[in-house]
């Protein structure tokens, strides 16, 4: 039985883990510590709300006391450390925030550990995971081999940058004072829950309220697109069987240019549409709701600044010594995501109107 802190799990990807570790894992118990910023959100979890084996506590990981008599308090063994400001955009307009949470955050993280476990409980079993992302790897051109584990980190966003700094440091308190850690670098992620500033929520919802979808450049970046939930199962891997001191890529082997991820996901709104005349009502700005092709929507605006070409995973390290392997391709992993957003119209509504911030 395992007793986790999860910090940042009132967010996308920290949501959609707890929820699948809490199922799966029947016997362990789940501390979540998030601060709640615009990207958290309570109702990411409130089907765990009032259940065993679940807290709560809103709270900063900057916050080294608080950090500390949590560990103690709950007798803490496996951290999970998702919190960190993660958009892109927001660390080119105020980086701040990022050097504040992503690094100072994770070092205090790291700092109250080290003092829980290695002075004060010398718990033998434990273990800081750490969710970090490709994109400290830099960015490849269209010939280059994929980022594997022993490319040169080249952080090229101040988000990036921060990233990478915390990758450091989870290392050094593992090599300088044995701190038992593990790191996951994963691709771009997309699933239920995810805050509507990122890419493929972002179009889902100009679709269905008929606003222009925009694409920086020529939208020929390339990413790897990865479900929430294997990525989800990666990290579960990585913390049942990973090797202390390492690092994991977790990627889905999905290469798209973001042009033709925006086209894919307006052609499956017009099959809805098409398909469930309900849609009509529901949504009549959208232009799938007057008989124009969602696409019609597609503006091509400024490149973001210092944007990367290309981000691609080389996973053969999780998948060849953990066993790791993707159960969603695009098609089945886009098509939950669209269902989701459609069937949870109430959650998306109450982000566009801020009602959702507590
Ligand atoms: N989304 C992706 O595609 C992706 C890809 C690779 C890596 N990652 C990494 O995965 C992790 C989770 O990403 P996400 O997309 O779920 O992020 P998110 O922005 O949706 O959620 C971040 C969460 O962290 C919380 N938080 C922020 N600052 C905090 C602080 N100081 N103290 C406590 N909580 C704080 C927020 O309230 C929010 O709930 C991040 O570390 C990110 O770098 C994300």
């Amino acid at each position: 039985m395992k007793k986790l802190l999860v910090t940042g799990a009132a967010g996308f990807i920290g949501a959609n883990f707890v929820k699948y570790w809490h199922q799966k894992n029947t016997s362990d118990e789940i501390l979540v510590l998030d601060a709640l910023t615009y990207a958290g959100n309570k109702a990411n979890l409130s089907s765990l709300e009032g259940q065993d084996r679940f807290t709560f506590v809103k709270g900063d990981i900057c916050d080294q006391q608080l950090v500390e008599s949590l560990l103690k308090k709950h007798d803490i063994d496996t951290v999970v450390h998702f919190a960190a400001e993660s958009h892109v955009d927001r660390s080119i307009t105020g980086p701040d925030a990022f050097i504040d949470t992503n690094i100072v955050g994770t070092h205090t993280l790291l700092k109250a550990a080290k003092k829980y476990w290695l002075e004060e409980s010398e718990k033998e079993q434990h273990l800081f995971h750490h969710v970090s992302t490709d994109e400290v790897y830099g960015t490849l051109s269209a010939d280059d081999p994929a980022f594997s584990e022993t490319t040169p980190y080249a952080p090229n966003s101040p988000y990036a940058a921060s990233k990478a700094s915390s990758d450091h440091l989870v290392r050094a308190y593992h090599h300088t004072y044995g701190l038992k850690v593990t790191t996951s670098n994963c691709s771009n992620n997309y699933g239920p829950l995810q805050f509507p500033e990122k890419l493929i929520p972002l179009c889902m919802l100009n679709i269905l309220n008929g606003d222009a979808l925009p694409i920086y450049g020529d939208g020929k970046q390339i990413r790897d697109w990865l479900y929430v939930d294997d990525h989800s199962r990666g990290i579960e891997l990585v913390i049942n069987s990973g090797h202390h001191g390492e690092t994991y890529n977790i990627g889905g082997n999905n290469e798209w240019t973001n042009i033709d991820v925006v086209t894919l996901l307006c052609e499956l709104l017009d099959q809805r549409f098409a398909k469930d005349e309900a849609l009509v009502s529901r949504f009549p700005n959208s232009p799938c709701a007057k008989g124009e092709p969602a696409k019609s929507l597609i503006t091509y605006v400024t490149d973001r600044p210092g944007h990367d070409t290309r981000y691609a995973i080389d996973a053969r390290k999780i998948m060849d010594g953990l066993g790791y392997k993707p159960v969603e391709d695009f098609d089945s992993g886009l098509n939950a995501t669209v269902d989701w957003y459609l069937q949870n119209e109430d959650w998306w509504r109450a982000i566009l109107d801020g009602s959702y911030r507590q």
